[in-house]
Protein backbone atom coordinates (compact mmCIF):
# COMPACT_ATOMS: atom_id res chain seq x y z
CA UNK A 1 0.00 0.00 0.00
CA UNK A 2 1.04 4.04 -0.09
CA UNK A 3 1.44 6.35 1.98
CA UNK A 4 -0.62 9.48 2.40
CA UNK A 5 -0.26 12.71 4.40
CA UNK A 6 -2.77 14.62 5.76
CA UNK A 7 -2.26 18.23 7.98
CA UNK A 8 -5.38 18.85 10.17
CA UNK A 9 -5.04 21.93 11.41
CA UNK A 10 -8.48 22.66 14.13
CA UNK A 11 -9.23 25.83 15.15
CA UNK A 12 -12.75 27.84 15.45
CA UNK A 13 -14.40 29.07 12.18
CA UNK A 14 -17.67 31.34 11.86
CA UNK A 15 -20.63 29.65 9.84
CA UNK A 16 -23.87 31.29 9.16
CA UNK A 17 -27.08 29.25 9.47
CA UNK A 18 -30.69 29.34 10.79
CA UNK A 19 -29.91 33.20 10.58
CA UNK A 20 -27.29 32.56 13.35
CA UNK A 21 -23.15 33.06 13.14
CA UNK A 22 -21.91 30.85 15.29
CA UNK A 23 -17.71 30.28 16.01
CA UNK A 24 -17.71 26.45 15.81
CA UNK A 25 -14.60 24.14 15.88
CA UNK A 26 -13.77 23.04 12.38
CA UNK A 27 -10.84 20.99 10.60
CA UNK A 28 -8.91 23.66 8.39
CA UNK A 29 -11.91 25.63 8.29
CA UNK A 30 -13.99 23.28 6.34
CA UNK A 31 -17.66 22.04 7.61
CA UNK A 32 -17.65 19.04 6.71
CA UNK A 33 -13.93 18.96 7.25
CA UNK A 34 -11.67 17.13 4.40
CA UNK A 35 -11.98 13.91 2.77
CA UNK A 36 -9.09 11.18 3.36
CA UNK A 37 -8.96 9.47 0.26
CA UNK A 38 -6.66 6.13 -0.06
CA UNK A 39 -7.00 2.52 -1.53
CA UNK A 40 -7.18 -0.80 0.88
CA UNK A 41 -4.16 -1.68 2.53
CA UNK A 42 -2.59 2.13 2.18
CA UNK A 43 -1.33 4.05 5.18
CA UNK A 44 -2.85 7.45 6.27
CA UNK A 45 -0.19 9.79 8.72
CA UNK A 46 -2.80 12.50 9.73
CA UNK A 47 -0.42 15.37 11.88
CA UNK A 48 -3.48 17.11 14.08
CA UNK A 49 -2.41 20.61 14.89
CA UNK A 50 -4.90 21.97 17.56
CA UNK A 51 -4.96 25.77 17.47
CA UNK A 52 -8.35 25.92 19.02
CA UNK A 53 -9.19 26.36 22.95
CA UNK A 54 -9.61 22.83 24.32
CA UNK A 55 -7.87 19.85 24.69
CA UNK A 56 -9.13 17.13 21.29
CA UNK A 57 -8.82 13.51 19.95
CA UNK A 58 -9.54 12.70 16.53
CA UNK A 59 -11.30 8.69 15.66
CA UNK A 60 -11.22 7.14 12.45
CA UNK A 61 -14.39 5.87 12.52
CA UNK A 62 -14.55 1.68 11.32
CA UNK A 63 -10.76 1.73 10.77
CA UNK A 64 -9.45 -1.35 11.98
CA UNK A 65 -5.95 -0.66 12.79
CA UNK A 66 -4.75 -4.18 13.36
CA UNK A 67 -3.19 -4.10 16.59
CA UNK A 68 -2.56 -0.17 16.41
CA UNK A 69 -5.06 1.21 19.43
CA UNK A 70 -2.30 4.01 20.05
CA UNK A 71 -4.23 5.82 16.61
CA UNK A 72 -7.28 4.99 17.63
CA UNK A 73 -8.29 8.08 19.42
CA UNK A 74 -11.38 7.72 21.74
CA UNK A 75 -10.02 10.42 24.88
CA UNK A 76 -9.95 8.76 28.03
CA UNK A 77 -9.92 4.93 25.84
CA UNK A 78 -6.40 5.06 23.78
CA UNK A 79 -5.12 8.66 24.64
CA UNK A 80 -5.55 12.01 26.40
CA UNK A 81 -6.45 15.13 24.78
CA UNK A 82 -4.51 17.04 22.19
CA UNK A 83 -3.99 19.81 24.31
CA UNK A 84 -4.65 23.42 22.58
CA UNK A 85 -1.28 24.41 20.93
CA UNK A 86 -0.11 20.97 20.47
CA UNK A 87 -0.14 18.53 17.61
CA UNK A 88 -0.20 14.58 17.54
CA UNK A 89 0.33 12.40 14.43
CA UNK A 90 -2.63 9.24 14.05
CA UNK A 91 -0.90 6.60 11.85
CA UNK A 92 -4.17 5.37 10.12
CA UNK A 93 -3.91 1.66 8.89
CA UNK A 94 -6.15 0.92 6.30
CA UNK A 95 -6.67 -2.98 6.34
CA UNK A 96 -9.76 -5.12 5.05
CA UNK A 97 -11.82 -1.98 5.13
CA UNK A 98 -13.18 -1.28 0.97
CA UNK A 99 -16.22 1.77 0.86
CA UNK A 100 -16.97 4.77 3.29
CA UNK A 101 -15.94 5.97 6.14
CA UNK A 102 -15.20 8.74 8.46
CA UNK A 103 -13.21 10.44 10.71
CA UNK A 104 -14.89 12.77 13.96
CA UNK A 105 -13.18 14.34 16.95
CA UNK A 106 -14.01 11.83 19.81
CA UNK A 107 -13.51 14.42 22.85
CA UNK A 108 -17.14 14.47 24.35
CA UNK A 109 -19.36 16.72 21.89
CA UNK A 110 -16.63 18.40 19.46
CA UNK A 111 -17.70 15.30 16.91
CA UNK A 112 -20.43 17.45 15.83
CA UNK A 113 -18.64 19.67 13.71
CA UNK A 114 -14.97 17.89 13.72
CA UNK A 115 -15.66 15.14 10.93
CA UNK A 116 -15.00 14.56 7.15
CA UNK A 117 -15.69 11.40 5.05
CA UNK A 118 -12.99 8.48 4.37
CA UNK A 119 -13.34 6.97 0.66
CA UNK A 120 -11.62 3.79 0.36
CA UNK A 121 -10.93 2.70 -3.26
CA UNK A 122 -10.06 -0.57 -3.90
CA UNK A 123 -6.57 -1.76 -3.77
CA UNK A 124 -4.98 -0.70 -6.84
CA UNK A 125 -5.31 -3.43 -9.73
CA UNK A 126 -8.80 -4.90 -8.57
CA UNK A 127 -11.92 -3.62 -8.79
CA UNK A 128 -15.44 -2.83 -7.34
CA UNK A 129 -18.01 -5.85 -7.49
CA UNK A 130 -20.49 -3.76 -9.65
CA UNK A 131 -20.11 -1.84 -12.98
CA UNK A 132 -17.63 1.28 -12.63
CA UNK A 133 -19.21 4.14 -11.97
CA UNK A 134 -19.87 7.00 -14.22
CA UNK A 135 -19.36 9.66 -11.08
CA UNK A 136 -19.08 9.06 -7.46
CA UNK A 137 -20.07 12.09 -4.18
CA UNK A 138 -20.23 12.31 -0.96
CA UNK A 139 -22.81 13.03 0.72
CA UNK A 140 -22.32 13.89 4.71
CA UNK A 141 -25.37 14.19 6.77
CA UNK A 142 -24.92 16.24 10.04
CA UNK A 143 -26.64 18.19 13.03
CA UNK A 144 -26.04 22.02 13.36
CA UNK A 145 -26.24 23.75 16.66
CA UNK A 146 -26.62 27.87 16.29
CA UNK A 147 -24.22 27.98 19.65
CA UNK A 148 -20.76 25.84 20.11
CA UNK A 149 -22.20 22.94 21.97
CA UNK A 150 -18.94 22.37 23.37
CA UNK A 151 -18.82 25.27 25.69
CA UNK A 152 -22.81 24.77 27.82
CA UNK A 153 -22.27 20.91 27.60
CA UNK A 154 -20.26 20.37 30.97
CA UNK A 155 -22.83 22.49 32.59
CA UNK A 156 -26.01 20.66 31.62
CA UNK A 157 -23.74 17.42 31.93
CA UNK A 158 -23.26 18.42 35.44
CA UNK A 159 -26.62 19.81 36.31
CA UNK A 160 -28.44 16.84 34.96
CA UNK A 161 -30.50 18.81 32.38
CA UNK A 162 -31.74 17.46 28.98
CA UNK A 163 -29.30 18.23 26.81
CA UNK A 164 -29.22 20.85 23.92
CA UNK A 165 -31.09 19.31 20.84
CA UNK A 166 -29.71 19.98 16.97
CA UNK A 167 -32.02 22.42 15.77
CA UNK A 168 -31.66 21.55 12.06
CA UNK A 169 -30.20 18.57 9.87
CA UNK A 170 -27.95 19.42 7.06
CA UNK A 171 -26.50 17.72 3.83
CA UNK A 172 -22.67 18.61 3.24
CA UNK A 173 -22.76 21.75 5.77
CA UNK A 174 -26.20 22.99 4.12
CA UNK A 175 -29.20 23.32 5.56
CA UNK A 176 -31.56 22.69 2.37
CA UNK A 177 -34.54 24.67 1.56
CA UNK A 178 -37.06 24.38 4.66
CA UNK A 179 -35.58 26.18 7.25
CA UNK A 180 -35.09 29.86 8.86
CA UNK A 181 -33.02 31.90 6.35
CA UNK A 182 -32.83 28.90 3.61
CA UNK A 183 -32.40 30.33 0.11
CA UNK A 184 -30.72 29.14 -3.09
CA UNK A 185 -27.22 29.86 -1.35
CA UNK A 186 -28.22 27.32 1.41
CA UNK A 187 -28.55 24.18 -0.80
CA UNK A 188 -25.83 21.93 -1.59
CA UNK A 189 -26.37 20.65 -5.68
CA UNK A 190 -25.08 17.87 -7.34
CA UNK A 191 -25.18 17.79 -11.19
CA UNK A 192 -25.87 14.26 -13.17
CA UNK A 193 -26.07 13.77 -16.80
CA UNK A 194 -28.73 11.52 -18.39
CA UNK A 195 -28.40 7.77 -18.10
CA UNK A 196 -25.55 7.73 -16.24
CA UNK A 197 -24.73 6.26 -12.83
CA UNK A 198 -23.39 7.68 -9.15
CA UNK A 199 -21.68 5.99 -6.41
CA UNK A 200 -23.28 8.10 -3.69
CA UNK A 201 -21.25 7.83 -0.19
CA UNK A 202 -23.96 8.08 2.53
CA UNK A 203 -22.38 9.30 6.00
CA UNK A 204 -24.63 10.21 8.97
CA UNK A 205 -22.51 12.42 11.18
CA UNK A 206 -25.93 13.51 13.13
CA UNK A 207 -24.92 13.74 16.92
CA UNK A 208 -28.68 12.91 18.25
CA UNK A 209 -30.83 10.69 15.48
CA UNK A 210 -31.12 8.11 13.28
CA UNK A 211 -31.97 9.56 9.89
CA UNK A 212 -33.82 8.58 6.50
CA UNK A 213 -32.67 9.24 3.52
CA UNK A 214 -33.98 9.37 0.00
CA UNK A 215 -34.14 10.69 -3.75
CA UNK A 216 -36.89 12.25 -5.34
CA UNK A 217 -38.39 9.64 -8.09
CA UNK A 218 -35.55 7.72 -8.21
CA UNK A 219 -35.17 4.12 -6.51
CA UNK A 220 -31.28 3.58 -5.12
CA UNK A 221 -29.86 0.65 -5.14
CA UNK A 222 -27.45 -0.05 -1.94
CA UNK A 223 -23.94 -1.76 -2.56
CA UNK A 224 -22.32 -1.70 1.05
CA UNK A 225 -22.21 -0.06 4.57
CA UNK A 226 -19.24 0.54 6.94
CA UNK A 227 -16.60 -0.47 4.65
CA UNK A 228 -17.91 -3.68 3.22
CA UNK A 229 -20.02 -4.80 0.55
CA UNK A 230 -23.26 -5.73 0.31
CA UNK A 231 -25.55 -7.75 -2.22
CA UNK A 232 -27.29 -5.31 -4.01
CA UNK A 233 -30.93 -4.08 -3.20
CA UNK A 234 -32.92 -2.08 -4.90
CA UNK A 235 -34.79 0.41 -2.44
CA UNK A 236 -36.87 4.01 -2.28
CA UNK A 237 -34.75 4.85 0.49
CA UNK A 238 -32.57 4.02 3.15
CA UNK A 239 -32.38 4.20 7.48
CA UNK A 240 -28.99 5.33 8.72
CA UNK A 241 -27.75 5.28 12.15
CA UNK A 242 -25.55 8.07 13.67
CA UNK A 243 -22.20 6.75 12.46
CA UNK A 244 -22.95 4.35 9.71
CA UNK A 245 -22.12 4.53 6.16
CA UNK A 246 -24.28 3.65 3.07
CA UNK A 247 -22.81 3.29 -0.39
CA UNK A 248 -25.36 3.74 -3.29
CA UNK A 249 -25.77 3.68 -6.72
CA UNK A 250 -28.59 5.76 -8.32
CA UNK A 251 -28.90 6.16 -12.37
CA UNK A 252 -30.41 9.15 -13.46
CA UNK A 253 -33.53 7.87 -15.91
CA UNK A 254 -36.27 10.13 -15.19
CA UNK A 255 -36.83 12.86 -17.34
CA UNK A 256 -35.00 15.92 -17.29
CA UNK A 257 -35.14 17.77 -14.15
CA UNK A 258 -34.72 19.01 -10.44
CA UNK A 259 -34.72 16.53 -7.95
CA UNK A 260 -34.56 16.74 -4.29
CA UNK A 261 -32.81 14.65 -1.72
CA UNK A 262 -33.65 14.66 1.63
CA UNK A 263 -33.20 13.11 5.05
CA UNK A 264 -35.30 13.39 8.03
CA UNK A 265 -35.14 11.86 11.45
CA UNK A 266 -36.21 8.96 12.38
CA UNK A 267 -37.85 8.49 16.17
CA UNK A 268 -39.61 6.34 17.65
CA UNK A 269 -42.20 8.78 18.97
CA UNK A 270 -44.78 10.37 16.87
CA UNK A 271 -43.30 13.83 17.34
CA UNK A 272 -40.12 14.29 16.17
CA UNK A 273 -37.76 17.25 17.15
CA UNK A 274 -37.29 18.64 13.66
CA UNK A 275 -39.93 18.57 11.69
CA UNK A 276 -38.59 19.40 8.40
CA UNK A 277 -36.28 17.80 6.16
CA UNK A 278 -33.29 18.52 5.47
CA UNK A 279 -32.78 19.08 1.25
CA UNK A 280 -29.94 19.00 -1.29
CA UNK A 281 -30.70 19.17 -5.16
CA UNK A 282 -30.10 16.59 -7.89
CA UNK A 283 -29.71 18.59 -11.42
CA UNK A 284 -30.16 16.52 -14.19
CA UNK A 285 -27.53 18.53 -17.04
CA UNK A 286 -29.47 19.37 -20.11
CA UNK A 287 -31.66 21.91 -21.79
CA UNK A 288 -35.06 22.26 -20.50
CA UNK A 289 -36.54 24.91 -18.64
CA UNK A 290 -35.34 24.63 -14.41
CA UNK A 291 -38.82 24.51 -12.03
CA UNK A 292 -39.92 26.58 -9.94
CA UNK A 293 -38.95 24.02 -7.06
CA UNK A 294 -37.72 20.85 -7.36
CA UNK A 295 -39.78 17.20 -6.91
CA UNK A 296 -39.92 16.53 -3.24
CA UNK A 297 -39.10 12.63 -2.13
CA UNK A 298 -42.43 11.05 -1.15
CA UNK A 299 -40.59 7.82 -0.74
CA UNK A 300 -38.87 9.60 2.10
CA UNK A 301 -40.38 7.78 5.06
CA UNK A 302 -42.72 9.41 7.85
CA UNK A 303 -40.84 10.19 11.22
CA UNK A 304 -41.70 7.30 13.70
CA UNK A 305 -41.95 4.46 10.58
CA UNK A 306 -40.43 1.78 13.07
CA UNK A 307 -41.88 -0.57 9.48
CA UNK A 308 -39.02 1.14 6.98
CA UNK A 309 -36.24 0.74 9.62
CA UNK A 310 -36.69 -2.37 10.11
CA UNK A 311 -37.69 -3.66 6.69
CA UNK A 312 -34.38 -1.97 5.33
CA UNK A 313 -32.22 -3.84 7.85
CA UNK A 314 -33.99 -7.13 7.27
CA UNK A 315 -33.02 -6.81 3.74
CA UNK A 316 -29.35 -6.03 3.97
CA UNK A 317 -26.84 -9.78 3.15
CA UNK A 318 -23.20 -9.65 2.96
CA UNK A 319 -21.86 -10.42 -0.67
CA UNK A 320 -20.06 -13.34 0.51
CA UNK A 321 -18.23 -14.11 -2.63
CA UNK A 322 -14.90 -15.72 -3.28
CA UNK A 323 -13.38 -12.19 -3.36
CA UNK A 324 -15.27 -10.75 -0.55
CA UNK A 325 -15.83 -13.74 1.62
CA UNK A 326 -17.05 -13.24 5.00
CA UNK A 327 -16.11 -15.03 8.40
CA UNK A 328 -18.99 -15.62 10.72
CA UNK A 329 -17.89 -17.47 13.96
CA UNK A 330 -20.22 -20.82 13.83
CA UNK A 331 -18.81 -21.69 17.36
CA UNK A 332 -18.75 -19.39 20.44
CA UNK A 333 -16.58 -19.25 23.38
CA UNK A 334 -18.02 -16.05 25.02
CA UNK A 335 -21.75 -15.48 24.91
CA UNK A 336 -22.70 -12.54 26.20
CA UNK A 337 -26.09 -10.52 27.17
CA UNK A 338 -25.96 -6.48 27.19
CA UNK A 339 -29.32 -4.90 28.24
CA UNK A 340 -28.42 -0.58 27.37
CA UNK A 341 -30.55 1.64 29.23
CA UNK A 342 -31.00 5.29 30.27
CA UNK A 343 -32.23 5.83 33.53
CA UNK A 344 -32.99 8.68 35.87
CA UNK A 345 -30.16 8.38 38.84
CA UNK A 346 -30.40 10.13 42.39
CA UNK A 347 -27.43 13.06 42.18
CA UNK A 348 -24.55 10.88 44.09
CA UNK A 349 -22.60 14.40 44.68
CA UNK A 350 -23.53 17.88 45.51
CA UNK A 351 -21.71 19.54 42.59
CA UNK A 352 -24.59 18.00 40.34
CA UNK A 353 -27.90 19.95 42.01
CA UNK A 354 -30.62 19.57 40.04
CA UNK A 355 -34.27 20.93 40.75
CA UNK A 356 -35.16 17.54 42.10
CA UNK A 357 -32.42 16.28 42.96
CA UNK A 358 -32.27 13.44 39.58
CA UNK A 359 -29.99 13.58 36.84
CA UNK A 360 -29.62 11.29 33.60
CA UNK A 361 -27.41 8.46 33.41
CA UNK A 362 -26.97 5.71 30.52
CA UNK A 363 -25.59 2.18 31.25
CA UNK A 364 -25.25 -1.29 30.11
CA UNK A 365 -25.70 -4.13 31.89
CA UNK A 366 -26.39 -1.48 34.56
CA UNK A 367 -23.03 -0.42 34.70
CA UNK A 368 -22.65 3.46 34.00
CA UNK A 369 -19.09 3.99 32.80
CA UNK A 370 -16.60 6.30 34.33
CA UNK A 371 -13.75 8.09 32.61
CA UNK A 372 -10.67 7.01 33.86
CA UNK A 373 -7.87 9.57 35.35
CA UNK A 374 -5.49 8.28 32.23
CA UNK A 375 -6.11 6.09 29.13
CA UNK A 376 -7.01 2.63 29.88
CA UNK A 377 -4.40 1.76 26.66
CA UNK A 378 -1.63 3.94 28.71
CA UNK A 379 -2.70 1.90 31.82
CA UNK A 380 -2.68 -1.35 30.46
CA UNK A 381 0.86 -1.22 28.44
CA UNK A 382 2.42 -0.03 31.36
CA UNK A 383 0.80 -2.25 33.87
CA UNK A 384 -0.44 0.59 36.14
CA UNK A 385 -3.19 -1.03 38.14
CA UNK A 386 -6.26 1.02 39.94
CA UNK A 387 -7.29 2.35 37.23
CA UNK A 388 -9.93 -0.08 35.43
CA UNK A 389 -11.59 -3.22 36.86
CA UNK A 390 -11.74 -6.26 34.74
CA UNK A 391 -15.26 -7.28 35.86
CA UNK A 392 -17.70 -6.14 33.42
CA UNK A 393 -20.44 -8.54 33.35
CA UNK A 394 -21.24 -10.68 31.02
CA UNK A 395 -25.16 -10.96 31.71
CA UNK A 396 -27.25 -8.30 33.44
CA UNK A 397 -27.67 -9.25 37.25
CA UNK A 398 -31.84 -9.82 36.60
CA UNK A 399 -33.36 -11.15 33.40
CA UNK A 400 -37.05 -9.00 34.06
CA UNK A 401 -39.20 -7.82 30.91
CA UNK A 402 -37.21 -5.41 29.28
CA UNK A 403 -39.84 -4.22 27.32
CA UNK A 404 -42.43 -3.64 29.60
CA UNK A 405 -43.32 -0.18 31.02
CA UNK A 406 -41.91 -0.77 34.63
CA UNK A 407 -38.38 -1.51 36.01
CA UNK A 408 -38.21 -3.48 38.61
CA UNK A 409 -36.40 -1.53 41.91
CA UNK A 410 -33.47 -3.44 41.79
CA UNK A 411 -32.40 -2.57 38.73
CA UNK A 412 -32.72 1.05 38.90
CA UNK A 413 -29.47 2.29 39.84
CA UNK A 414 -26.63 1.87 38.17
CA UNK A 415 -23.22 0.86 39.59
CA UNK A 416 -20.23 3.88 37.69
CA UNK A 417 -16.93 2.60 37.50
CA UNK A 418 -14.70 1.91 34.80
CA UNK A 419 -15.13 -1.54 34.10
CA UNK A 420 -13.41 -3.16 30.87
CA UNK A 421 -14.04 -7.01 29.48
CA UNK A 422 -10.76 -8.92 28.48
CA UNK A 423 -10.74 -11.54 25.50
CA UNK A 424 -7.91 -13.66 24.08
CA UNK A 425 -7.08 -13.36 20.90
CA UNK A 426 -9.54 -15.54 18.86
CA UNK A 427 -11.96 -16.30 21.10
CA UNK A 428 -15.64 -16.09 19.40
CA UNK A 429 -17.86 -13.36 20.84
CA UNK A 430 -21.63 -13.28 20.42
CA UNK A 431 -23.68 -10.75 21.96
CA UNK A 432 -27.25 -10.00 22.66
CA UNK A 433 -28.23 -6.71 22.82
CA UNK A 434 -31.58 -6.16 24.50
CA UNK A 435 -32.79 -2.60 24.66
CA UNK A 436 -35.51 -1.83 26.74
CA UNK A 437 -38.56 0.54 26.76
CA UNK A 438 -38.66 2.35 30.74
CA UNK A 439 -37.95 5.60 30.45
CA UNK A 440 -39.92 8.33 29.45
CA UNK A 441 -38.10 8.97 25.26
CA UNK A 442 -36.37 5.55 25.67
CA UNK A 443 -34.22 5.36 22.11
CA UNK A 444 -32.93 2.97 19.56
CA UNK A 445 -29.00 2.75 20.67
CA UNK A 446 -26.92 2.59 17.67
CA UNK A 447 -24.20 0.47 19.22
CA UNK A 448 -20.87 0.83 17.61
CA UNK A 449 -17.51 -0.81 18.47
CA UNK A 450 -13.46 0.19 17.73
CA UNK A 451 -11.11 -1.92 16.46
CA UNK A 452 -13.47 -4.15 14.23
CA UNK A 453 -16.55 -4.97 12.10
CA UNK A 454 -19.07 -7.41 12.98
CA UNK A 455 -22.05 -9.80 11.70
CA UNK A 456 -25.12 -8.71 12.64
CA UNK A 457 -27.09 -12.19 12.98
CA UNK A 458 -30.56 -11.11 13.48
CA UNK A 459 -32.65 -8.45 15.47
CA UNK A 460 -36.47 -8.68 16.20
CA UNK A 461 -39.14 -6.86 18.88
CA UNK A 462 -39.80 -7.58 22.07
CA UNK A 463 -37.40 -9.97 24.53
CA UNK A 464 -35.10 -11.53 23.20
CA UNK A 465 -36.11 -15.72 23.46
CA UNK A 466 -33.44 -17.53 23.80
CA UNK A 467 -35.42 -21.13 22.54
CA UNK A 468 -36.64 -19.37 19.41
CA UNK A 469 -34.60 -16.45 18.37
CA UNK A 470 -31.14 -17.67 17.25
CA UNK A 471 -33.12 -20.75 15.12
CA UNK A 472 -33.49 -17.36 12.77
CA UNK A 473 -30.18 -16.23 13.19
CA UNK A 474 -28.45 -15.73 9.30
CA UNK A 475 -24.63 -17.59 9.71
CA UNK A 476 -24.37 -17.22 5.90
CA UNK A 477 -24.32 -13.61 4.64
CA UNK A 478 -25.34 -11.49 7.66
CA UNK A 479 -24.14 -7.85 6.73
CA UNK A 480 -20.81 -6.92 8.17
CA UNK A 481 -21.17 -3.54 10.28
CA UNK A 482 -19.47 -1.45 13.10
CA UNK A 483 -22.65 0.20 14.08
CA UNK A 484 -25.77 -1.21 14.09
CA UNK A 485 -29.39 -0.04 16.07
CA UNK A 486 -30.18 -1.64 18.92
CA UNK A 487 -34.07 -1.08 18.95
CA UNK A 488 -35.49 0.72 21.87
CA UNK A 489 -37.96 -2.35 22.74
CA UNK A 490 -36.17 -5.21 20.83
CA UNK A 491 -32.75 -7.12 20.27
CA UNK A 492 -29.88 -7.73 18.33
CA UNK A 493 -27.52 -10.30 18.02
CA UNK A 494 -23.58 -9.70 16.42
CA UNK A 495 -20.80 -11.97 16.13
CA UNK A 496 -17.42 -11.24 15.71
CA UNK A 497 -13.64 -13.05 16.24
CA UNK A 498 -11.29 -11.55 18.74
CA UNK A 499 -8.30 -11.13 16.16
CA UNK A 500 -7.19 -7.85 16.54
CA UNK A 501 -5.56 -7.03 19.94
CA UNK A 502 -5.82 -3.87 21.75
CA UNK A 503 -8.21 -1.76 23.97
CA UNK A 504 -11.31 -1.31 22.03
CA UNK A 505 -14.30 0.91 22.96
CA UNK A 506 -17.68 0.26 22.66
CA UNK A 507 -20.68 2.46 22.51
CA UNK A 508 -23.64 4.57 21.79
CA UNK A 509 -23.13 6.56 19.12
CA UNK A 510 -26.22 8.87 20.61
CA UNK A 511 -23.65 11.48 22.20
CA UNK A 512 -25.19 12.24 24.80
CA UNK A 513 -25.50 8.49 25.54
CA UNK A 514 -21.74 8.17 25.59
CA UNK A 515 -21.36 10.86 27.77
CA UNK A 516 -23.93 10.00 29.88
CA UNK A 517 -21.84 6.18 30.50
CA UNK A 518 -23.18 3.86 27.72
CA UNK A 519 -20.01 2.83 27.03
CA UNK A 520 -17.68 0.04 28.12
CA UNK A 521 -14.32 -1.33 27.04
CA UNK A 522 -13.00 -5.02 25.26
CA UNK A 523 -9.18 -5.41 26.13
CA UNK A 524 -8.30 -8.60 23.52
CA UNK A 525 -4.69 -10.18 24.42
CA UNK A 526 -2.77 -12.13 22.46
CA UNK A 527 0.11 -13.83 24.63
CA UNK A 528 1.52 -12.75 27.69
CA UNK A 529 2.34 -9.24 27.52
CA UNK A 530 1.13 -5.81 26.01
CA UNK A 531 4.05 -5.34 24.15
CA UNK A 532 4.25 -8.56 22.20
CA UNK A 533 0.89 -8.12 20.98
CA UNK A 534 0.31 -4.72 19.95
CA UNK A 535 2.86 -2.70 17.74
CA UNK A 536 5.07 0.00 19.83
CA UNK A 537 4.05 3.29 20.88
CA UNK A 538 4.33 6.35 18.48
CA UNK A 539 7.40 8.44 20.43
CA UNK A 540 5.23 11.26 21.94
CA UNK A 541 1.66 10.56 23.02
CA UNK A 542 -0.17 13.65 24.25
CA UNK A 543 0.76 13.74 27.62
CA UNK A 544 -2.13 13.16 29.97
CA UNK A 545 -3.21 16.27 32.55
CA UNK A 546 -4.84 16.32 35.01
CA UNK A 547 -7.39 19.13 33.59
CA UNK A 548 -10.13 17.09 32.23
CA UNK A 549 -13.87 17.04 33.66
CA UNK A 550 -15.05 14.65 34.80
CA UNK A 551 -18.70 13.81 33.69
CA UNK A 552 -19.99 11.58 35.88
CA UNK A 553 -19.02 11.86 38.94
CU1 LIG B 1 -17.77 7.09 15.61
CU2 LIG B 1 -16.40 5.92 19.20
O1 LIG B 1 -17.09 6.54 17.40
CU1 LIG C 1 -27.94 5.31 23.12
Amino acid sequence: GKDHFYDFVLKETNFTKLCITSSVLTVNDSFPGPTIHVRKGDTAFVNVHNHGTYGVTIHWHGVKQPRNPWSDGPEFITQCAIAPGTNYTYKVIFSTEEGTLWWHAHSEWTQSTVHGAIVILPAEGTTYPFPEPDGEHVIVLGSWFTFDVNKVVDFDLLSGAYLPKAEAYVINGQQGAFFNCSSEETINRISVDYGKTYLLRIINTAVDSELFFAVAEHNVTVVGMDGSYLKPISTPNVAISPGQTINVLLTSNQPLGHYYMAARQYVTEPHPDISNATTAVIEYIGNYTPPSSPIFPLNLPEHSSIEAANGFLSRLRSLASEEHPVFVPQNISHPMFIVVSEKEITCPNSSCSTFDGNRLSSAMNNITFLNPTTNILHAYYRNISGVYDTDFPDFPKLFYNFTGDDLPNGTVIPTIGTKVRMFNYNDTVEIVFQGTNVLDGAQNHPMHMHGYSYYVVGSGIGNFNNEIDPKSYNLVDPPELNTIRVPKNGWVTIRFTADNPGVWLWHCHLIRHLTWGMKTVFIVQNGDTPETSILDPPSSMPPCEKSFVNYIQ
